[in-house]
């Protein structure tokens, strides 16, 4: 018989006939690699049933198993449910064994039987990183095989409540004579693992590695199969970690947690605000405090805006790290128009100190804020925060969530927030706690008030 095989691009999953340079579903080069054309991978599928009335559908309680770390279940839903398939992907070195070996051990010592196989590390590698971690007793066994067929037999016979597989991409089905990594084997990989943990209601975790382009697409293939996909995310330079849901078949999408690695491992960073804000200076000018929405968490960050005359006549730098550069400009035409100030012969930098991304219109005016600062060359009193979106015509727009805004900047010790005027008017008098509302309509008010 003649083996059927196709050139399958590993950016987007796409298939061609014939090898070609460029992949034409997303125009990635060198991207087509000859897999035999198997059978497609029978995904999960449900018993044949009839049509029910609706209000006769009985509702499911989706039972969960808490993590050990209390700032991760909400990225959960609450906690992991039971029997369902959960994706992490990131970039190599980020930290996703980490944390599932921490985990891990969590589940153990809860009185869970957990199953971690790892096809890229030995036991004893494994092990350095356990004493690490401080692991101790409870039932969490430790595999190294890269062979799919017999991880699964392992498996079924161990009948863990907690399977974890680092990561898709070492491990191989021998039913495909694909190497291990490439789609068809990641998706068997998928469905395999999918099929275990719904037949015996095991909770499982794949690992995927993800490059920063996000090519490497194999896990990104994999989304549409399992019911929670998380990213592990973080700069390299920084030591935190962002752990978000990008799809939750079980709960909100917007929550998010936040770590810090250390040489115990990850901790939950309880504080995020005072966390991005301890070593804010606060006597220099073009610093300022904003309050953004993560998740649906309020967390308090510093715009820093640097202003100084450039050597590009005619050409001056904008950069901007954390911030959209496209918002930036816009923001600062909205001053140079408004204001009346000229800043054609300086070059600007503006960042969010911490490596943080601020990608909310919320931030606007800290923007505003923090350059006029550094122009002027005056200080904002350190303990004033902003927030607002701001306009074409330098009207202050109000934004989502103002309370929770508030409430984090009191409770960090903040005494006056400047925010649109349009969200002062519409708070409960009663909720709001100690401390001095200032709103305003327009980015001259609000600049009047701060510097
Ligand atoms: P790792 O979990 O191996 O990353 P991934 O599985 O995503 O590839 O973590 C890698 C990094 O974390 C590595 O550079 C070492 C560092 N690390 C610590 O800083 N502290 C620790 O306690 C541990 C276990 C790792
Ligand atoms: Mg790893």
């Amino acid at each position: 018989m003649k083996v059927k095989t196709a050139f399958i691009c590993q950016n987007c999953g796409s298939h061609s006939p014939k090898w070609m340079g460029r992949c034409p579903g997303c125009g990635e080069w060198n991207t087509l690699i000859e897999e035999v054309e198997e059978e497609a991978p029978a995904e999960f599928s449900f018993p044949p049933s009839d049509p029910v009335l609706y209000k006769d559908i009985k509702e499911a309680k989706k039972d969960r198993i808490e993590t050990g770390i209390q700032e991760l279940n909400p990225v959960f839903g609450g906690g992991v449910v039971l029997g369902s398939l959960v994706l992490i992907g990131g970039e190599p070195g980020i930290g996703k064994s980490t944390l599932l070996l921490q985990m891990s051990r969590d589940f153990a010592l809860q009185g869970e039987k957990v199953l971690y196989v790892s096809g890229e590390e030995s036991l004893e590698q494994i092990k350095i990183r356990g004493e690490r971690l401080g692991l101790q007793n409870g039932a969490l066994y430790l595999l190294a095989e890269t062979n799919l067929e017999r991880i699964m037999t392992h498996a079924e016979k161990l009948a863990p409540q907690i399977f974890v597989l680092d990561s898709v991409q070492t491990v191989f089905s021998s039913k495909l004579s694909s190497s291990p990594g490439t789609i068809s084997q990641v998706r068997e990989v998928a469905s395999q693992v999918f099929r275990f943990s719904k037949r015996s209601q095991v909770s499982s975790f794949l690992i995927g590695h993800i490059t920063k382009e996000g090519s490497l697409a194999g896990p990104k293939s994999l989304e549409h199969m399992v019911d929670v996909v998380l990213y592990f995310e973080g700069e390299r330079d920084h030591s935190y970690r962002v752990l978000r849901a990008l799809k939750n078949r079980f709960g909100p999408v917007s929550e998010l947690a936040l770590f810090e690695m250390g040489s115990r491992g990850l901790q939950a960073i309880s504080n995020p605000s005072a966390f991005f804000l301890k070593e804010r200076p606060t006597e220099e000018a073009g610093s300022v405090v904003v309050c953004t929405i993560k998740g649906s968490r309020p967390l308090l960050a510093e715009i820093q805006a640097l202003v100084s005359s450039t050597l590009f006549a005619g050409n001056p730098r904008r950069m901007t790290i954390g911030l959209d550069h496209f918002r930036v400009a816009m923001l600062l035409a909205i001053v140079e128009k408004k204001m009346g100030f000229g800043f054609a012969g300086e070059d600007i930098y503006i960042n969010v100190a911490g490596g943080l991304t601020l990608d909310e219109p919320a931030s606007d005016l800290g923007v505003i804020a923090s350059v006029v600062s550094c122009l002027k060359n005056k200080t904002i009193p350190p303990d004033i925060i902003v927030f607002g979106e701001v306009g074409l015509s330098g009207e202050i727009r109000s934004v989502s969530q103002p309370l929770a805004r508030v409430k984090e900047a009191c409770s960090l010790g903040f005494k006056t927030v400047i925010m649109p005027q349009g969200n002062l008017s519409h708070l409960e008098k009663e909720d709001i706690p100690e401390i001095n509302l200032q709103g305003a309509q327009h980015i001259k008010q609000a600049l009047g008030i701060i510097l």
